[in-house]
């Protein structure tokens, strides 16, 4: 694997590379990022990773600095997935100067997380979309751990006639349910104990839904109660439409349940589609 920090190494080193898998991470990798490297090894002749911990799309009062930094345990993991290239730019590398062209998102980047985080899906968009100019995939993998970034993602693509395919990989969970994440580290031994709730709640709504209940707002407060009822303090547990992640009347489908709750110091998020007739609106294309 060649480590390349800067984007003129970077497009010097994939000189005639052709069929360009890609998948961009902020680091601290854990068994999502490696599914998701695995699929990209099967798609992609030369298989290209980033690791950059992107401030743009970290509000003020949120955990830039103290976001996980693993860069050498990163790097054997990627080795051992059989990245061919990494792109692990600095910041100045990055953004030399302000960056002040950013991309402008719809209405969805005020909703669900955009609620809690502003800013947040212009950060990810622009990055994505800068990471995207300087590394020229033909693929991009994204995991449904972060459902409205890959939507947010395949929707900017799509619009602005981007040629890069982007594929959708399903969350990797520990044993007990926990989707896997970064941010699973900062529980405490008590909390991570109570962490898997987080995935058996939405079990339950999927379950209710796929039993045919129609009445969302009443599952929804349900399912955000029972979380605060036992530590949790949650901003949301919404059932969205999967292809917009709007508001869907009781006979739209397919349909998301998705769920963003703090545990103590973490705000862990999830989410799970609810199974319909054929395949859900994000799965692999
Ligand atoms: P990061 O949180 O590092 O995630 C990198 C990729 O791994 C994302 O596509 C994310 O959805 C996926 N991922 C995370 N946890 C996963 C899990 N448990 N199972 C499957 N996939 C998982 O998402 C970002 O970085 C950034 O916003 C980025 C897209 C890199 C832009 O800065």
């Amino acid at each position: 694997m060649q480590v390349c920090t800067s984007s003129t190494e970077l497009r010097a080193a994939m000189k005639h590379r052709r069929a360009v898998a890609f998948v961009p991470t902020m680091g601290n990798l854990h068994a999502g990022h490696v599914s998701l490297m695995t699929q990209a090894r099967l798609r992609g002749e030369t298989l290209v990773a980033s690791i950059f911990v992107n401030p743009l799309q970290f509000g003020q009062n949120e955990d830039f600095n103290s976001y996980p930094r693993t860069f050498d345990a990163d790097c054997e993991k990627l080795r051992v997935a059989q990245v061919d290239f990494l792109f692990a730019p600095t910041e100045r590398e990055l953004y030399p100067e302000p960056q002040t062209y950013r991309i402008d998102l719809p209405e969805i980047q005020n909703q669900l997380e955009g609620r809690f985080r502003p800013g947040h899906f212009g950060g990810v968009a622009t990055v994505v979309l800068k990471l995207f100019n300087i590394v020229q995939p033909q693929i991009a993998l994204f995991g449904k751990k972060d459902y409205q970034q890959l939507m947010v993602l395949r929707n900017m693509v799509r619009q602005l006639a981007l040629p890069v395919e982007i594929v959708g990989g399903e969350t990797v969970r520990d044993g007990d349910g926990l989707a896997l994440s970064s941010r699973n580290g900062f529980l405490t031994p008590p909390e991570r104990a109570e962490a898997p709730r987080l995935h058996r709640v939405l079990l339950g709504v999927r379950d209710a839904i796929e039993r045919g209940e129609t009445g969302f707002p009443a599952l929804e407060r349900d399912a955000a109660s029972e979380l605060d009822a036992n530590g949790w303090q949650t901003d949301y547990v919404a059932i969205r439409r999967q292809t917009d992640l709007q508001t869907p009347s009781p006979t739209d489908r397919p349909l998301v349940v998705l769920a963003a709750s703090r545990l103590g110091i973490p705000r862990l998020i999830d989410n799970l589609e609810v199974s319909t007739e054929g395949r859900g609106a994000l799965a692999d294309s």
